[in-house]
């Protein structure tokens, strides 16, 4: 390493650890000057979007860029993990490079950079953290390596003001859990999946009903897909019966589900005459009342969850908010859904646009801005970093909410 960029790293941690320990005032410097001087590049590859984007302290965001590996994995019925490797090999250095040049910072302007090492797709991860690493030594930039879940759950804090503690749901393809966040890094987990995602459920829906071949539908992912034609379809046709009735804790299930919607489908294709891969003419109707059932499932745990954090005290009584993300949380259908929960408790919810709740860069990015505002987790360049498929949300609070078995009042779903 050159002197000078030995000098300039040392400034910039240095930097970094005495804001974290005296403040900003401390150092004689006003909120706008350290707004100006705190820049963070966000690098996300955690599944099949490779994304960047370029923060300043205060979330504006000075440049972004995404590459979406949808269409691909739609055409191949599925992400295949090699693909998706590939995929973000080929975009990783223009994305960053674009999201760089959008902003027009220098990488040596760079307070730090930060990336998803975990959860995800192990030959996803590798390649983010393998181009960060490389990035952050070759310019001597301080790193930061993120909880993907944790990202998710804190990009809401970009665009309003959120305190902690408040209560999170997480949905998209790879995940589906409840929890109380705390802190930057201080969650509680009051529940999860217990078999796939609720995104994972839909896509693999739409797959059956071969949605693809629909004139609407063909560049949509499964979630999309089956929103766009529940709009048009009958909820009350197919009674699907909402999982886990009888456990009263805050986890999820959509594996029985799908069984449910899946024995439907082949009965209409018998009945229809028609083989395997052919639309049925009843989509609309299949499509509304999984979205609908998908809808009440989450709706409930959740209701749960919210009884449970004000039966312990673990929410503020002044403003306590209820907030959802992640792919699936892009689906106005289930927004409504929480939304009535929302009100029948009490609790104002907050949703990030759509372009948020799916993965992106900015996301990464602010999380590597919230904790280098707190000082926490900002490694040396030279650090080694090791990524993590699997990496649980905070500290698991699901067998005490499974012990309190708070039975939920009944609330009528009446969404248009
Ligand atoms: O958060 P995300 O981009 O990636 C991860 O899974 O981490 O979420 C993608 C998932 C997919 O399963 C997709 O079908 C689902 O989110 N999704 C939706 C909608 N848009 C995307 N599900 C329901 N309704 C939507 N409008
Ligand atoms: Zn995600």
């Amino acid at each position: 390493m050159f002197p000078s960029k030995v000098n300039r790293l040392i400034q910039r941690l240095l930097l970094s650890f005495k804001r974290h320990r005296y403040g900003d005032a401390a150092m004689g410097k006003s909120s706008s000057d350290s707004c100006s001087s705190q820049l963070v590049l966000g690098i996300e590859t955690s599944c099949d979007d490779t994304g960047a984007a370029v923060l300043s302290e205060t979330g504006a965001i000075l440049g972004e860029s995404l590459h979406s590996q949808k269409e691909v994995h739609l055409r191949t019925g599925g992400i295949i993990p090699v693909v998706a490797q590939q995929l973000h090999r080929e975009h990783i250095e223009r994305v960053v490079q674009e999201a760089l040049d959008q902003s027009g910072v220098d990488p040596a302007q760079l307070s730090a950079v930060a990336a998803t090492v975990k959860p995800g797709l192990a030959l996803s991860l590798a390649v983010g953290l393998e181009f960060s690493q490389s990035f952050v030594r070759r310019h001597c930039t301080p790193f930061i390596p993120v909880h993907h879940m944790e990202a998710h759950a804190l990009t809401i804090r970009m665009l309003h003001a959120v305190s902690f503690p408040f209560l999170v749901l997480l949905v998209s393809g790879g995940h589906s859990l409840l929890a109380v966040a705390r802190g930057v890094d201080d969650f509680l987990q009051l529940g999860r999946t217990l078999d796939e995602a609720p995104g994972d459920a839909l896509d693999k829906v739409a797959r059956r009903l071969s949605l693809i071949k629909h004139p609407r539908c063909s560049t949509l992912s499964g979630g999309q897909a089956i929103e766009l034609l529940a709009k048009d379809g009958d909820r009350m046709r197919f009674p699907f019966k909402t999982p886990m009735g009888q456990t009263y804790d805050c986890c999820f299930s959509f594996a029985g589900l799908r069984n449910q919607v899946n024995m439907t489908i082949e009965k209409k294709e018998a009945e229809e005459g028609i083989e395997r891969g052919t639309l049925l003419s009843c989509v609309n109707d299949i499509a509304a009342a999984t979205q609908h059932t998908v809808a009440c499932h989450l709706a409930k745990r959740t209701h749960r969850a919210i009884l449970f954090c004000k039966a312990n005290g673990l929410l503020p009584s002044l403003t306590p908010t209820l907030v959802v993300s992640g792919g699936v949380a892009s689906n106005q259908y289930i927004r409504k859904a929480l939304g009535v929960i929302a009100e029948a408790t009490g609790l104002r919810l907050l949703c990030p646009p759509a372009k948020f709740c799916t993965d992106n860069g900015v996301m990464i990015a602010w999380n590597g801005v919230e904790r280098l505002r707190e000082g926490k987790g900002i490694l040396h360049p030279n650090v080694d970093v090791t990524y993590e498929p699997k990496a649980p949300l905070g500290v698991d609070l699901t067998s005490q909410v499974k012990a309190a078995a708070i039975r939920v009042p009944s609330i009528r779903m009446n969404i248009s």
